[in-house]
């Protein structure tokens, strides 16, 4: 228990009971009133014995009506107590899961904020098991473990009260056999602690090698990896087994034990209330009777709270891995600068209610005055350096401006660092100094969302959600027409194929497009990005899948759509950029050479050696 901080269970207690005051509330009184029931019931019996039943096996001519009215109230009391019971379950289980619900959205609206680095660094199945199994451990602790551990407390005090009242010798003896109980279970609970947390831990790791699996299955296949496979999944089960085996030994020998112990203690109150009674310690059969009932009463709720703290140890565990995500800090974004609609009033730019077409870059200053300027797509870099990890440089003095309608090229190697310059122009990753200008703004400065609505980007990695091929080229803009849905998509070149499809347009995709061919998943990315009609658009090797005769025809699409944009293109294939404005060829992290297509076959250098074919990229 000592591995958690007390913050992670108050903040836990906040979840629980914030929203749900009334409820709790509800809880309470009928728990109050349940244990309450019981410890009467068991105080009854004295009277019960003393009053009612002892006199009636002395009497002649035994009168049974007080009896029949004590033992009436009797069930009323226990009628009372189970139907509160069962309220404070209900209501327990309402709460319960109002709080789950309540944690899994604040989960997914953190995650949503959390910037690209988080995603490129976590295993995405550990990410996955902190929604289904840590969230899953506070489930039985909030609709089980808490509600009985306040009936547990209610039930101990007032128990132990009666008790006092009752006989304070007998007392003494069941607080004597109590310790000895509860020594035994800090014994038994401090040593499975440590492997819950272990155990949580394991489970992630687990559903982060299945969900690789699931994800690189054909992979697997292909280099007829099943077996290594297997084993590698082995290791992290025996290990997940391990933990959990470790931290449920000792927490299931509790029951057990406590079980046996209450016996013991049975006996030992017997005894002793025996043996007081007959040396005129003033008990009656009564007292004796009613003790031993309160004595069960009393280690019952002791015995549940000890069983309890096994799910309690392991919602902590739990907990902290879900309070650990929602710590992340989320993306940082001190954008002050916005993208909004805008029009010209004589030939000045002002701000516009309606869609205009013409965008503008609101600049609100220190001096409290705004400017307009328009979106334009003018892209500059001024000796950029960056690295992902402090002392890995990937990017070095890069350079480079891209006017409006302009279309620039970077070529180069794998690794030569064409991505990541587009993961610095849409802010996927921010660089230290504001060197990257965009229509003249720091790029630090323009407000993250806006920047990337005013960029229409083509991924490397083709992703497409589940959903109908038109929902998914809307993905771009969710205000587009069907008209314009079609429209971008015959400008990718996706109409042909679509049109093809069983359901055209209507076809559902599901697992990333898995029913179409990687080429057909590229060219839905490209129209994706067409439908937004964005200024400056960002193909990262949008053609790599696309074949030759295709490829000229979505060039031509392109060429049309690139008209008064900003293109960014990333090609391995060089047919792909000839017809640039600009190619920059990217060695290491550096621009070795930049130049128009004719400008760098006469440089003769390496663009000219890609070109001729002298060597392949690799
Ligand atoms: N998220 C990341 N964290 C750390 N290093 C990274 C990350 N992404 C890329 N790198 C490193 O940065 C370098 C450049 O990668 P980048 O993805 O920009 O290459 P690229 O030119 O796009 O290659 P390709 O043609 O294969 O797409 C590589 O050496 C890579 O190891
Ligand atoms: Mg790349």
């Amino acid at each position: 228990m000592r591995k958690f901080s007390g913050s992670t269970a108050r903040r836990l207690m906040g979840y629980i009971v914030r929203g749900n005051e009334l409820r709790f509330t509800v809880v309470i009184l009928s728990i109050l009133v349940s244990a309450s029931a019981s410890v009467g019931a068991s105080v009854f019996l004295e009277s019960l014995i003393d009053d009612y039943i002892s006199p009636l096996l002395l009497a002649s001519n035994p009168d049974f009506s007080g009896l029949v009215h004590a033992l009436s109230m009797m069930v009323c009391l226990y009628l009372a107590g189970i139907l509160c019971g069962f309220l404070y379950n209900w209501t327990m289980a309402s709460i319960s899961q109002r709080s789950l619900k309540k944690i899994r959205d604040q989960l997914f609206s953190h995650m949503q904020d959390l910037p690209i680095k988080y995603f490129d660094t976590h295993i995405h199945g550990d990410v996955m098991s902190v929604y289904t199994n840590d969230v899953d451990t506070l489930r039985q602790m909030i609709s089980q473990s808490i509600p009985q551990g306040i009936s547990s407390l209610v039930s101990i005090i007032a128990v132990l009260c009666t008790m006092i009242a009752m006989s304070w010798m007998l007392t003494l003896v069941v607080l004597a056999c109590v310790a000895c109980m509860l020594l035994i279970v800090r014994r038994i609970a401090g040593r499975s602690s440590a492997y819950f947390i272990k155990q949580q831990a394991a489970l992630g790791a687990l559903n982060g090698y299945i969900e690789e699996m699931v994800e690189g299955q054909k992979v697997v296949k292909v280099f007829c990896h099943e077996q290594k496979a297997k084993e590698g999944f082995d290791v992290l089960n025996d290990k997940l087994c391990e933990c959990a085996r470790e931290a449920n030994k000792y927490a299931n020998i509790l029951m057990p034990a406590m079980n046996n112990l209450g016996n013991l203690q049975y006996v030992i109150i017997a005894i002793a209330g025996g043996s007081i009674a007959l040396a005129g310690g003033g008990i009656t059969l009564g007292t004796i009777a009613a003790f031993l009932q309160l004595s069960k009463s009393f280690t019952q709720p002791i015995s549940q709270i000890s069983q309890q703290l096994n799910s309690i140890i392991m919602a902590l565990a739990g907990a902290k891995r879900v309070f650990e995500l929602m710590d992340e800090p989320v993306e940082q974004d001190g954008g002050y600068v916005t993208l909004v609609n805008a029009k010209y009033q004589g030939d000045d730019l002002v701000e516009a209610d309606e869609r205009t077409g013409t965008w503008a870059w609101k600049h609100p200053h220190e001096d409290g005055t705004v400017t307009y300027t328009r979106l334009t797509g003018d892209v500059r870099f001024f000796d950029v350096d960056f690295a992902y990890e402090p002392d890995k440089p990937i990017l070095h003095n890069i350079s480079l401006y891209a006017k409006p309608g302009q279309k620039l090229a970077f070529v180069g190697a794998t690794g030569a660092g064409k991505t990541t310059i587009t993961n610095l122009i849409n802010r996927f990753y921010d660089i230290a100094d504001g060197k990257i200008r965009y229509d003249g703004i720091n790029i630090n400065k323009i407000k993250k969302s806006d920047l990337r609505r005013s960029l229409g980007i083509v991924l490397q990695d083709t992703n497409l959600f589940t959903g109908t091929v038109r929902e998914n080229i809307r993905y771009g803009r969710l205000d587009a027409s069907d008209e314009e849905v079609e429209a971008a998509a015959q400008l990718a070149n996706a109409d042909e194929f679509i049109r093809r499809l069983p359901e055209g347009y209507d076809t559902m995709l599901t697992d990333n497009g898995a029913n179409l061919s990687q080429g057909q998943r590229q060219l839905i990315a490209i129209a994706r990005a067409a439908v937004a009609d964005p200024p400056v658009m960002i193909l990262d090797e949008a053609t790599s899948s696309i074949d030759t005769r295709t490829e000229s025809l979505v060039q031509r699409g392109m060429d049309s759509l690139m008209y008064g944009r900003t293109v960014f293109v990333i090609a391995h294939r060089l047919s792909t950029v000839q017809n640039s404005d600009a190619i920059m060829v990217l060695d290491h992290g550096r621009i070795i050479e930049r130049g128009n297509h004719q400008e760098l076959i006469a440089q003769r250098g390496t663009y000219y050696q890609l070109y001729t074919g002298a060597f392949e990229l690799e």
